[in-house]
Formats: structure tokens, C-alpha cells, sequence
């Protein structure tokens, strides 16, 4: 399934939660299809690229939300964080 799909088939899709999986990898038996996701998709990424990878897959999965009236909404789904350290996205 492709990662913009409208499901998510092992958790919630949070920016934290997409990090992990790319950290740690899906094992076989966790998984739907019977394959195995590699840790870090089997590359040599860093921590810091991981986060930069989940950073990305958070944004095409939360497309930008028309402000609308009314008290500015806060998202509660755990976004990236924000590189002025203000918080998340
Ligand atoms: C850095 C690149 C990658 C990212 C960001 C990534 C991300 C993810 C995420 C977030 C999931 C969970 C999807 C869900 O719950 O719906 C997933 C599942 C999975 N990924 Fe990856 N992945 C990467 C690379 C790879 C690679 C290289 C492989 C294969 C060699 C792979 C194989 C799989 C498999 C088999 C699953 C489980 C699908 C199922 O349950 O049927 N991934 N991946």
C-alpha cells in the first residue's frame, strides 16, 4: 500500500509513530502481506535522515488545512518538530 494511502495498516501515522517504523522495520509476522520491512528500509541513514525521511512522509500524508474562523487549530497527531524548536508542525 502506498504510503499516501487513506489507511494505515500497523498504527496511527503519527510523525513519531512513522519514525519508528523506519527505525525498527515490520517484522513478518506483523505485516500484511507476509514480507518484512527492513530497519531503515535497509539504507545506512542516520538519525537524523530517519527523522528527515519521517518528516516527509508525515507531510504528504497531512496535507496543508485551509485556515478557517475561529481560534487557530492545534494539531494533536505529534507532527515534526519544528527546527526553531517552537514546538511541532
Ligand atoms: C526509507 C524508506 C522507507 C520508508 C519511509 C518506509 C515506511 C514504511 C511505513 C510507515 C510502513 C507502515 C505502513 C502502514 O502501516 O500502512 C511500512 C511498511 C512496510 N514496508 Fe516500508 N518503508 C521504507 C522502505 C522499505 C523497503 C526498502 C522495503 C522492502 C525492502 C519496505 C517494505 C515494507 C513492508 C513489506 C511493509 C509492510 C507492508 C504490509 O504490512 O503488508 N519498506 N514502510
Amino acid at each position: 500500500m502506498a504510503l499516501t494511502g487513506a489507511l494505515w495498516l500497523h498504527g496511527p501515522g503519527t510523525y513519531e509513530w512513522v519514525a519508528e517504523q523506519i527505525r525498527r522495520g515490520i517484522p513478518a509476522y506483523r505485516s500484511m502481506s507476509g514480507l518484512a520491512m527492513p530497519m531503515r528500509g535497509w539504507s545506512m541513514m542516520n538519525d537524523d535522515e530517519v527523522r528527515a525521511v519521517a518528516a516527509y512522509v508525515w507531510s504528504i500524508t497531512h496535507p496543508p488545512r485551509v485556515p478557517g474562523p475561529g481560534p487557530a487549530t492545534v494539531l494533536s497527531d505529534g507532527g515534526p518538530p519544528l527546527p526553531c524548536g517552537r514546538g511541532r508542525l
